[in-house]
């Protein structure tokens, strides 16, 4: 029950997400290496990663040696530990890029000192002239996100998260999440080309409703296996995409399972929660990621952790199997 299929690898539905090593309130990078080791000694094999998880060290959208940090990170506590590399399923995600400005706006290409005459900038991408790009930002933190998905961009980022993980082929790409600027079916048609090119296995998408799932689906087609979306007790997908996912044979990958750490929440939904892990003597999180893996029997959850200690915690979950009365205690 608690192990699934994912872009061919059959490993515990619990994973480990590597954002809260890579971003705003990271570790020192020693630390961040024992935790992901710590993960994987516990019975990790599926690392969550984007090309996007670094932090700009001056305003822009990062310089050469800011960028790949979250990437390397993996690569790295991949190449220093001891256990079978070739078990682990590395995902990341394309589209999305760290920015110091706000709000983020593409200047328009005559305004662009960095555009040259065919409105190519200095990564070599076209630009639309006057295109604004969504910008995403926590309150209270200096770094927005903003999505770049340009199918141009996404392949470039695609070919150097391979590099920065160091791998000929990525296991698993995400469209980081759709970007206003971008027809989604360009963006889906930029994974196709990857797949197609050999660059990645398997491709997913993330923060999507039902009609995108349908419009990736059918523009990937079988090399599309699982959707990226946010679930947690606060945040219970209203559009019930987990569903469409299921009808669909497709893995529901849930993001921020324990209500994410950059934005608040409702505290209360985790309630029920706190009454069921006081009985049972463990951590919320604990019975939390329990709860989600009995929601779908090809649902992932992947957790951050900033210490081994969490990793240990949260993965314990995928022993904890809840009784029919506790789980009548939560939410159904
Ligand atoms: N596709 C997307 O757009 C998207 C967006 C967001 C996240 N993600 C993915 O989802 C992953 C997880 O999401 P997230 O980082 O937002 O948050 P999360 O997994 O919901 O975790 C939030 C925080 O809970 C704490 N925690 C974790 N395990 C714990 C435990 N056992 N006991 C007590 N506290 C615990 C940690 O914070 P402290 O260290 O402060 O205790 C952690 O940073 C990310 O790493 C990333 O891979 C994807």
């Amino acid at each position: 029950m608690m192990d699934g299929e994912l872009a061919g690898f059959a490993i515990p539905r619990l994973g480990m997400g590597t954002m809260a090593l890579a971003i705003e309130g990271r570790p020192d990078r020693d630390t961040a290496i024992r935790t992901i080791h710590a993960g994987l000694d516990a019975g990790v094999r599926y690392l969550d990663t984007a090309w996007s998880y670094y932090l700009p060290s001056e305003p822009g959208t990062g310089t050469a040696k800011d960028l790949g940090y979250g990437e390397k990170l993996v690569r790295d506590a991949l190449i220093s530990w001891n256990g079978p590399r070739d078990e682990v399923l590395v995902a990341t995600k394309t589209g999305y890029r760290r920015t110091m400005e706000v709000p983020a706006f593409v200047a328009p290409v005559s305004d662009s000192p960095e555009s040259d005459t065919q409105g190519r900038d200095s990564e070599g991408c076209s630009r639309r002239p006057g295109e604004e790009r969504q910008h995403l930002q926590a309150a209270g933190s200096q770094y927005g996100w903003m999505a770049d998905s340009r199918p141009e961009t996404m392949i470039r980022d695609a070919k150097e998260s391979a590099l920065h993980l160091g791998v000929d082929t990525l296991d698993l790409l995400y469209s980081h999440g759709p970007d206003p600027a971008v027809p989604y079916e360009d963006q889906c048609g930029a994974l196709k080309q990857l797949l197609d090119e050999g660059v990645i296995k398997y491709a997913g998408i993330s923060r999507v409703n039902n009609e995108q799932i349908d419009l990736a689906r059918g523009i990937i087609g079988s090399g599309l296996v699982a959707v990226q979306n946010q679930f947690s007790p606060s945040h219970p997908d209203p559009e019930h995409t987990m569903e469409h996912c299921a009808e669909l044979g497709l893995a529901f990958v849930c993001w921020s399972p324990l209500g994410g750490f950059l934005d608040t929440f409702d505290q209360s939904a985790y309630d029920p929660f706190r009454t069921v892990a006081a009985q049972r003597g463990c951590s919320y999180q604990r019975v939390v990621l329990a709860w989600e893996l009995t929601r779908y029997e090809r649902l992932f959850t992947i957790p951050s952790a900033r210490n081994p200690q969490e990793i240990n915690d949260s993965f314990a979950a995928t022993q904890l199997q809840l009784t029919q009365e506790e789980l009548a205690m939560l939410p159904c």
